[in-house]
């Protein structure tokens, strides 16, 4: 159950890297034109940092840059390639030669199944997008996470475009490996307004608790001194 933050803005990635329960990143080229900065500035400052997996999006010569991109950024790279015959073609070639590929713009189990026939380590189903389209997203997890259960494959489900925390836990529940969501997402996997109303409580009874209790006057009472006896200086 891993999760990715899809996103190319470095200082937020590290903020969140420090937390430890961040796994790897997503970029794609809208992503990265959001961020105003070149692409590989943006890799190799997460690659010094120690994210464990990048998502970096090939456009023109899939099969070239993914080589070059895996050389220059060995370990982390993941090269993420459109599902398309020509995406998939270097997909094929990539894997083949040990390079990990996600296979992006996923919108069905077919896509999904030749994407693992051509040896993606991931394929990412947009989840978002295909609600905007009336096609619910959670479904065409399960749909996928269910052919390649009974098939037995071993290409890892990736969900993208996520737009709300209950997503998150419903696409893990429906079969996604991994989740990729942007940092305001992630953030707010923590919350909920039991837990804040509960801290709130929690916090005001330890300060009445902390103001009460004076360490140095204690003495233990007599009840409790006869069971311990002279084991007491031992406490
Ligand atoms: C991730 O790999 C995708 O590029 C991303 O999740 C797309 O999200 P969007 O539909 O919000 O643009």
């Amino acid at each position: 159950m891993k999760i990715f933050l899809d996103t190319a803005d470095v200082t937020s990635i590290l903020e969140r890297f420090e937390t430890g329960l961040i796994d790897g990143v997503t970029t794609n080229p809208s992503l990265i034109r959001k961020s105003g900065r070149d692409p590989e500035d943006v890799y190799r400052e997460l690659a010094m940092a120690g994210i464990p997996d990048i998502s970096m999006e090939v456009v023109e010569d899939m099969i070239g840059e993914g080589q070059r991109l895996s050389g220059e950024f060995p370990h982390v790279s993941t090269i993420k390639v459109p599902c398309t015959p020509e995406g998939l073609k270097a997909c094929k070639v990539l894997s083949d030669n040990g390079v990990r590929v996600n296979v992006t713009l996923i919108f069905n189990a077919a896509q999904a199944i030749l994407s693992a026939k051509a040896g993606a380590t991931y394929v990412s189903p947009f989840i978002g997008r295909l609600d905007d389209n009336s096609v619910a997203g959670l479904e065409v997890i399960r749909s996928i996470s269910e052919v390649f259960r009974v098939q037995n494959v071993k290409t890892q489900i990736l969900a993208a475009s996520i737009r709300d925390v209950y997503k998150v836990s419903r696409a893990f529940w429906n079969g996604a490996h991994v989740v990729t969501m942007p940092p305001k997402i992630f953030d707010g996997m923590y919350k909920h307004i039991l837990t804040d109303k509960g801290l709130e409580i929690f916090d005001a009874d330890y300060q009445a608790t902390v103001s009460r209790v004076n360490k140095s006057a204690y003495q233990p009472p007599s009840s409790i001194r006869a069971r311990v006896g002279s084991d007491l200086d031992s406490f």
